[in-house]
């Protein structure tokens, strides 16, 4: 089996300080003003620093009405000046779920920043990603970001109940299965799909689901990593491929 890159990749402090940054993200899809050139500064640190194997995050700046196709039942995106770009190297192993771990990081660094972002992986015009690729890459997804508009709604997006996400009942799980999973429930994903199921069997966690493997998947990983931040844990691919497994080594 594969093994699992990101399992060490990120400081506990950095962790810490994406989970605190959870409950205050949202998808922010109308913007005042860009990041200052300070902001940009660490924001290009962070993103050199967080991008796993067989992605680059590349910090970027757009005109919103060019890059962003306006869709009739979708949110515009207004005023959107810059952006990261989400390339994956197509040929590498678990590409997208790496290209959901990263991309989440820096979702969850851009709200710790008090910026706002949205994941656009339809309603972007691929032609206008202003980027050299080479022959294997290709643009996964874009977030925008920026100063978030006051007139933001804010709106939080209705949720899947956790029992709706568990396989087995999730009232008897122990309180790190249960934040972890909770992290998750939290978690932006394409159409609010929320296509993530969890079971778990003693100390280790299972997450699967339709479609496993993507980059909902890879958002959901970042998530669960954050919520352990202070829990010694190990990850590692289910025998069958289809599914990731979290242990808390503590939880004997
Ligand atoms: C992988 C991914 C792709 C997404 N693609 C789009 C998109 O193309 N257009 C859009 O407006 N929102 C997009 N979103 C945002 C989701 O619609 C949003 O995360 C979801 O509705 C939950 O809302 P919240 O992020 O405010 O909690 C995407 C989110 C993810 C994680």
């Amino acid at each position: 089996m594969p093994a699992c890159p990101w399992e060490g990749f990120f400081s506990p402090v950095w962790l810490k300080r994406w989970a605190d940054a959870i409950p205050s993200r949202f998808s922010c899809r109308r913007f005042s003003g860009p990041a200052t050139i300070d902001e940009q500064s660490a924001l290009a640190y962070t993103a050199a620093r967080v991008s796993l194997p067989g992605l680059r995050l590349a910090l970027l700046d757009c005109d919103g009405n060019e890059l962003f196709i306006p869709l009739l039942l979708f949110p515009r995106i207004e005023y959107a000046r810059q952006y990261v770009a989400v390339i994956i190297d197509s040929a590498a192993e678990n590409a997208q779920l790496h290209a959901g771990i990263s991309g989440e990081a820096m979702v969850l660094e851009l709200a710790a920043m008090g910026l706002g972002s949205c994941w656009v992986q339809g309603n972007f015009r691929r032609s206008a990603v202003d980027i050299p690729l080479s022959p294997a890459e290709r643009i996964l997804a874009v977030i925008p970001y920026g100063h978030p508009s006051q007139k933001e709604t804010r709106e939080r997006r209705s949720r899947k109940p956790l029992r709706a996400l568990c396989l087995d009942k999730p009232e008897g799980w122990p309180n790190w299965a249960f934040q972890a999973a909770e992290a998750v429930r939290v978690a932006p994903s394409a159409v609010n799909s929320q296509p993530w199921r969890f079971s778990r069997s003693g100390n280790t966690l299972r997450l699967s689901g339709r479609g496993f493997g993507n980059v909902n998947y890879g958002i959901a990983a970042l998530h669960m990593e954050c919520a352990m931040h202070a829990l010694p844990h190990a990850w590692r691919f289910s025998s069958d491929g289809k599914g990731l497994l979290l242990t808390n080594k503590e939880d004997t």
